[in-house]
């Protein structure tokens, strides 16, 4: 038995405080009765390995384009604590809404190789298995190592560690995000109650829109920790922040810093005594009215997307967006990202779901990151949480009788 690697169950303990849901057990390797104990306590699968790994070079154009950018630093972002550990993969990850965002988060997470598997679901009949069929046949060009398949039945998303609800209607040209709120609390109660019992365990994203009020409804039917419970859009309004002030001081995007934290509607707070152009705050390198002009291109850029195409919202920078939350929550990306989650307390709020900068582990919120925030900034907080309050109150009223 000399030379044989032995796995016992302080093998496993690390790979659970490491956030692993696999543990590779090499042909010839012994693993102790105490190691399964373990295993089974931990719900750590033991896995005849070698496994999968992710991120393996190929020499494919695309593929290294993409990885090449994943491993950039978040630049843009102060730089946070380091937590000093590797990257994990995915096992299962359920993308619920095959439409633009759900499409093309399917994609970039394809070819990024970031999750064993990818599962697509959405009730057009047909719609996510074409997706899945033609991510299939791509990944014989992409060399994509997650298996990716797709249904029209919500049972689908059983197991996921990683749900990303995209589900419901887009705005249409003329439409607030609130208009759509009826009819996709709907679509989100029915989703969260399968997520419920089909992925109890599972990190939920939230991109529907409107997306702070859709967080607090996929909260409450979930019935899920806060933690596990996240909106995704202050990472998208950031981006579109950080765009919009590198254009305006003709820098590059990677050397500005900014991040847009509040509610994903009208009364967004981008943080402008925070954002640093090249490492100089923004009084320095832009006029007020080029900063006034920067935040209302922010605040107006979703809609702009939706008035062009007519049909359908923006999909392909929230669809980044999504990725770079998983990143987050897979330790890709260090440091905070902005992130809707419910506040009890932080930032002198309570009970109401709106985007901070948040640290992400693989169980979902580590830590909500408290800014030092201007005068003006915090009552802007504070307006977006009374927005948010106030929609979710007027949702909550009794429905009309249907005529
Ligand atoms: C946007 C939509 C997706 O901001 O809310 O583009």
């Amino acid at each position: 038995m000399a030379g044989r690697r032995v796995i016992g169950a302080e093998h496993v303990e690390r790979a659970s405080r490491r956030g692993r849901r696999h543990l590779e057990v090499l042909p010839g390797a012994i693993v102790t009765d105490s190691a399964r104990e373990s295993a089974a306590r931990l719900r750590i699968a033991l896995r005849t390995g070698p496994l999968d790994r992710p991120a393996v070079p190929v020499p494919d154009g695309t593929a290294a384009l993409v990885r090449g950018l994943y491993r950039r630093g978040a630049k843009w972002m102060p730089p946070g604590r380091p937590r000093g550990r590797s990257p994990v993969r995915l096992g299962r990850l359920a993308l619920v809404g095959a439409g633009g965002v759900g499409a093309n988060v399917a994609h970039l997470a394809a070819n990024a190789g970031l999750a064993e598997e990818i599962v697509v679901v959405d009730v057009v009949p047909g719609l996510a298995e074409a997706l899945a069929l033609d991510l299939v046949h791509a990944s014989g060009l992409t060399r994509s190592r997650s298996a990716v398949s797709g249904g029209a039945d919500l049972a689908l998303a059983a197991g996921a560690d990683v749900v990303v609800v995209t589900a419901g209607r887009p705005r249409a040209p003329g439409m607030d995000r609130a208009d759509l709120r009826e009819a996709n609390r709907r679509t989100v109660r029915a989703v969260a109650e399968t997520i419920r019992t089909a992925a109890p365990g599972a990190v939920v994203i939230v991109v529907s829109n409107p997306l702070d009020e859709m967080t607090a409804e996929m909260l409450l039917a979930t019935g899920f920790p806060r933690e596990r419970v996240l909106g995704m859009a202050g990472t998208l309004d950031s981006a579109r922040f950080r765009e919009a002030l590198a254009r305006a001081a003709g820098a590059g995007v990677d050397e500005v810093e900014a991040m847009v934290l509040g509610c994903h509607g009208p009364e967004m707070v981008p943080v402008v005594s925070r954002a640093r152009v090249r490492g100089a705050p923004l009084e320095r390198r832009l006029s007020r009215a080029q900063i006034d002009a920067c935040v209302e291109r922010t605040v107006a850029a979703g809609g702009q997307v939706v008035a062009l195409r007519k049909t359908g919202s923006a999909s392909i920078a929230p669809a980044h967006a999504v990725v770079e939350v998983l990143d987050h929550l897979r330790g890709a990306r260090a440091g905070a990202v902005p992130v809707s989650v419910r506040l009890d307390g932080e930032y002198g709020l309570e009970d109401v779901v709106l985007g901070v900068p948040c640290l992400l582990g693989p169980r979902g919120l580590v830590e909500i990151e408290e800014l030092p925030l201007d005068e003006s900034e915090r009552s802007a907080l504070a307006c977006a949480a009374a927005a948010v309050r106030a929609r979710i109150a007027e949702g909550a009223r009794p429905e009309a009788p249907a005529s």
